[in-house]
């Protein structure tokens, strides 16, 4: 199945810049998914690049600041190339560095967007994105800050994560949002009740993360508590131990099936689906696979060539509401735990 061609375009946001319709999760290649080969993660970087990725995608979080800084050589080499998306909020405090906190106010935005462009070595962000929502401060005043950031030339676009629908309206009154990025795959779709319809409506275009069910969709993981690394955060995750992953495991059997039938991969299947979405909902959609492996980018971006059938979309269409477990522990931080 997998071919080399480029893959298509979508803008971020009503006529904002163009990027590849599918960009690159970048954060595993430092943070949360166990080991990397750093030597790996700049050739999957490299050739991201040469199938048409342009949107690579970090935050200030991951690795507390080891990501950005990994970015910075390859940045520097294709400025004029790419598009890099970062993030603030999760704050880590002077004394406990292992704990993070929430925070959305202007004095730790303008020391957050000064540090993130240090260690990327950039001039200017592409798209920065609020990471989490601190419900103590407005959404306008977090914006607000965010708007003078791009007066003052240090961003270009403006995202949220994980936001609300209400607090998508409120913040596009503010400052025009350029894409918003929340979880969406064939295991998690509660954004499509009421965000998806509020980014259509405002022009807002939806950056899936997670689109592979961080890995779990492609079958290369059953259980995360036996396959995985003891410091991979999946491992802490509801839906990818025990009784949950083994139930969860059996629902990829459609997703095979169809798998099958387009003599592609399980992971091709479910980008497939997400990629699908943007017609569906009538909305730009620019998933962010994560991968450090080269021939995975190249897997991942041939999905964008799959078109699947209304019968096989509607095989796929029971999983979502059988899946066990809820996607973090806490979901009081994602935009469905405060609907
Ligand atoms: N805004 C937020 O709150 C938030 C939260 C989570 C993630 N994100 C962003 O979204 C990006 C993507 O999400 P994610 O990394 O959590 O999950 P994901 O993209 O759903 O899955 C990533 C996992 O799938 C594996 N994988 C990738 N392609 C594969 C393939 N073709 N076959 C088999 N396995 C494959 C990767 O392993 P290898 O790396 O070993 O290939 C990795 O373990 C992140 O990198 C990050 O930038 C944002």
């Amino acid at each position: 199945m997998t071919n080399y061609r480029t893959i298509g375009t979508a803008a971020l946001g009503e006529g904002g810049p163009e990027v590849g319709v599918q960009g690159l999760g970048c954060m595993g290649m430092s943070f949360a998914y166990g080991p990397a080969d750093a030597d790996a993660s700049r050739a999957t970087l490299e050739r991201a690049l040469e199938l048409g990725v342009t949107l690579f995608d970090t935050a200030d979080a991951y690795g507390a600041g080891d990501n950005e800084r990994f970015l910075a050589p390859f940045l520097g080499a294709h400025r004029d190339e790419v598009a890099v998306a970062t993030k603030f909020a999760l704050a880590i405090p002077p004394d406990d560095p292992a704990r993070r906190v929430i925070r959305n106010d202007a004095p730790y935005i303008r020391q957050a967007v000064e540090a993130s462009l240090k260690r990327l070595d950039v001039d200017v962000i592409d798209l920065y994105y609020m990471h989490r929502r601190d419900v103590n401060v407005p959404i306008e005043e977090t914006v607000g800050v965010m708007a003078e950031l791009v007066r003052e030339g240090k961003v270009k676009h403006l995202g949220l994560s994980e936001v609300t629908a209400g607090e998508l309206r409120a913040a596009h009154g503010v400052h025009p949002i350029a894409a918003v990025q929340s979880e969406w795959s064939l295991f998690s779709r509660d954004i499509e009740a009421n965000v998806v319809p509020a980014a259509r409506e405002l022009g807002v275009t939806l950056v899936p993360y997670s689109p592979l069910g961080r890995g779990f969709l492609t079958g290369s993981f059953t259980d995360a508590g036996q396959d995985l690394t003891a410091d991979d955060f999946r491992r802490r995750m509801p839906r990818f131990t025990g009784g949950n992953a083994v139930a969860n495991a059996a629902l990829l059997e459609p997703v095979r099936a169809v798998a099958e039938a387009h003599d592609a991969s399980l992971g091709q299947i479910a980008l497939a689906w997400v990629h699908r979405q943007a017609e569906v909902h009538g909305l730009p959609v620019v998933p962010i696979p994560g991968t450090r492996r080269p021939a995975r980018v190249e897997e991942n971006t041939a999905a964008t060539r799959i078109t699947l059938t209304e019968e096989e979309l509607a095989l796929l269409e029971p999983i979502a509401e059988k899946v066990a477990g809820p996607r973090y522990a806490d979901m009081t931080f994602t935009s469905a735990g405060r609907e």
